[in-house]
């Protein structure tokens, strides 16, 4: 059986896709967070930041592609993991500790997983869609950068350049108490999937011996904290106050509104 067969047919084989689409979205995942953490920065930073993104065109695509893949492939393999546990579970099985304890941790790693699912679709009819909250879509206020976009040092965006306005947006989006709560509650439950997941990838990939594996656990629960509360304080700064709309994201807003 060709190598590609293995890891679709088997059981170990739908182990490893697991692991291996988990990693590509834990990797989106923080990468997302940095590019977001720049809205407590002038509003240039991640308005400039969108447009570049947007200007890679065929690259982008390519990301986009991959991710929904990951999440396709991943959700594939944890439906058919879990039926054949189903399958492979005897009745005397209830009786042992571990096995419920294992059911526990598959039980809520499913059930956080469902809520993520439902939160990514939200988001993306919210932010990159905006047909949730269309009248604050990023290009209902376009924005005028105010400095030069520079990714490695070489100019992407010109200073002047007229751009989407997702600073404000995202301002906008998490002004109302319903949509921020909704979203930290979801980075929540996010960041308790990826405190499983990313534990159980290890072991799959077999990168956890016994030596250093409370260690490693450590290490994954660290990161996971500080992924939860990167991703809360943007909401959470945004709906209590603690961060006000830059004035140069108002001063583009109010131009825009009058003409
Ligand atoms: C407070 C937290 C978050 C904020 C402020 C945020 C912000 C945004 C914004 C502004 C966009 C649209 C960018 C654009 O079109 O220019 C976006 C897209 C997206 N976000 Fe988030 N996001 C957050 C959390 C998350 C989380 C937790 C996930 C899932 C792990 C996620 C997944 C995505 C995806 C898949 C896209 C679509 C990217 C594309 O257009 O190709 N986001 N986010």
């Amino acid at each position: 059986m060709s190598l590609f067969a293995n890891l679709f047919c088997s059981s170990i084989g739908r182990k490893i896709l697991m692991a291996l689409t988990g990693l590509i979205l834990v990797g989106f995942a923080f990468g997302h967070l940095v590019g977001n953490l720049q809205i407590f920065s002038h509003p240039d930073k991640i308005n400039g930041y969108a447009v570049f993104l947007h200007q890679t065109g065929p690259l982008l695509w390519v990301a986009r592609i991959g991710l929904l893949a990951a999440v396709g492939i991943h959700i594939w393999a944890a439906t058919m993991l879990t039926l054949e546990n189903k399958r492979a579970r005897g009745p005397e099985a209830y009786a042992v500790k571990t096995w419920i304890r294992a059911t526990m941790a598959s039980r809520y790693i499913r059930w956080t997983g469902y809520v993520v699912l439902a939160f990514i679709i939200y988001h993306l009819a919210h932010f990159t869609l905006g047909s949730t909250h269309p009248e604050d879509f990023k290009d209902q206020y376009p924005y005028v950068l105010t400095h030069d976009y520079t990714v490695l040092g070489f100019k992407a965006v010109a200073a002047g350049s007229e751009v989407p306005n997702v600073y404000l947006m995202v301002y906008r989006g998490f002004e109302s108490a319903p949509v921020a709560i909704f979203y930290m509650i979801a980075v929540g439950l996010l960041s308790l999937h990826l405190l499983h997941g990313v534990d159980s990838l290890f072991q799959t990939l077999g990168l956890r011996s016994a030596t250093w594996s409370n260690c490693l656990r450590r290490v994954v629960a660290l990161l996971c904290i500080a992924y939860f509360l990167g991703n809360l304080a943007i909401p959470g700064a945004i709906l209590t106050g603690v961060l006000q709309p830059h004035p140069a994201a108002q001063v583009h807003q109010t131009a825009n509104v009058q003409n």
